[in-house]
């Protein structure tokens, strides 16, 4: 078991706190432990402010610094400590290691470049031995089911719908080819009917390039789609974690009760559940 690889992220005891200009501190995640092995998927659910999002952020050290307070007894990526990395390792980390998927495509891409120059920008820093990032971009548009893309590679994100633009972000994140991607509500923002083109696309992109996954959602209606693991999140805390199985079979805490007592269809957004006032 020595020789054994370690796992491709290990989280314990995570802590982050914001720090606001007057003397509120606000806890958002209240030491949280997590291992996720190479390939593996784990979902996250938790209704909003839970700390879902904090967490994500702050595994690529995305979060505004010294704002936000980061504290681990062990936050590594591939054995290694993500605190202790300087900034050209930063760099390598984001995008080639961890890649993101947000929730809003348009706070991710740039306005004012072209879907090709975002693209070839991120090639030519992840992957500099690629000959030709312009087709490398181009076999992404296609890959993530753009149609005339050879015309999409020359668009401004505006010109693009919601639906194509996730799809550019989907492509973004995973051209660099990273060990794990992390796709934060990707689908909250969408029409209904693009909300199941995109999550398959991501079901089927993740199966096929192997990578491991971190799913956050509030909706369990997914989550067995999505991830073999569970982890619900409450008030900065995991009160569940377990496999899919476990957790929507015997769910224990009574938010995830009360998730699974009004399991939400795809395109509901829920936020907040009005039972038990939680
Ligand atoms: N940049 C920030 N500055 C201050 N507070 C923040 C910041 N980001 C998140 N928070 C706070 O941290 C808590 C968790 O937020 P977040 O991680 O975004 O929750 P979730 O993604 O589960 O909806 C919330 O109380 C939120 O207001
Ligand atoms: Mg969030």
């Amino acid at each position: 078991m020595s020789s054994s690889k370690p796992p491709l992220l290990s989280l314990r005891d995570l802590r982050i706190a914001f720090q606001g200009a007057g003397a509120q501190r606000v806890e958002a995640v209240r030491g949280l432990d997590l291992d996720l092995q190479q390939g593996e998927s784990v979902a996250v659910v938790g209704e909003s402010g839970s700390g879902k999002s904090a967490m994500a952020l702050s595994l690529a050290r995305l979060l505004p610094e010294p704002a936000a307070q980061i504290q681990a007894q062990r936050m590594e990526f591939e054995g290694r400590s993500i605190p202790a990395m300087n900034e050209v390792q930063l760099q390598s980390l984001r995008g080639a290691g961890i890649a993101y998927v947000f929730q809003e495509p348009t706070t991710s891409l740039n306005p004012v470049l072209r879907v090709r120059t975002q693209l070839v920008e991120a090639l030519r820093l992840h992957r500099p031995q690629l000959a030709d990032p312009r087709a490398e971009a181009l076999h992404w548009l296609e890959r993530v089911g753009i149609t005339e893309a050879a015309s999409r590679l020359e668009a401004y994100p505006h010109e693009l719908s919601g639906g194509m633009q996730q799809r550019v972000m989907i492509a973004m994140a995973l051209c660099c080819r990273p060990r794990l991607l992390i796709a934060d509500e990707p689908t909250t923002a969408l029409d209904v009917t693009i909300q199941r083109q995109i999550l398959d696309l991501l079901i089927e992109l993740r199966r096929e390039l192997g990578m491991s996954m971190i799913f956050i959602t509030h909706n369990l209606a997914i989550v067995r789609e999505v991830a073999q693991r569970v982890m619900v999140m409450w008030r900065g805390e995991v009160v569940e974690t377990g496999t899919v199985e476990q957790v929507l079979g015997q769910p224990t805490h009574p938010y995830t009760k009360a998730l699974l007592h009004c399991v939400p269809r795809l395109d509901q957004n829920l936020d907040r559940l009005p039972v038990l006032g939680l």
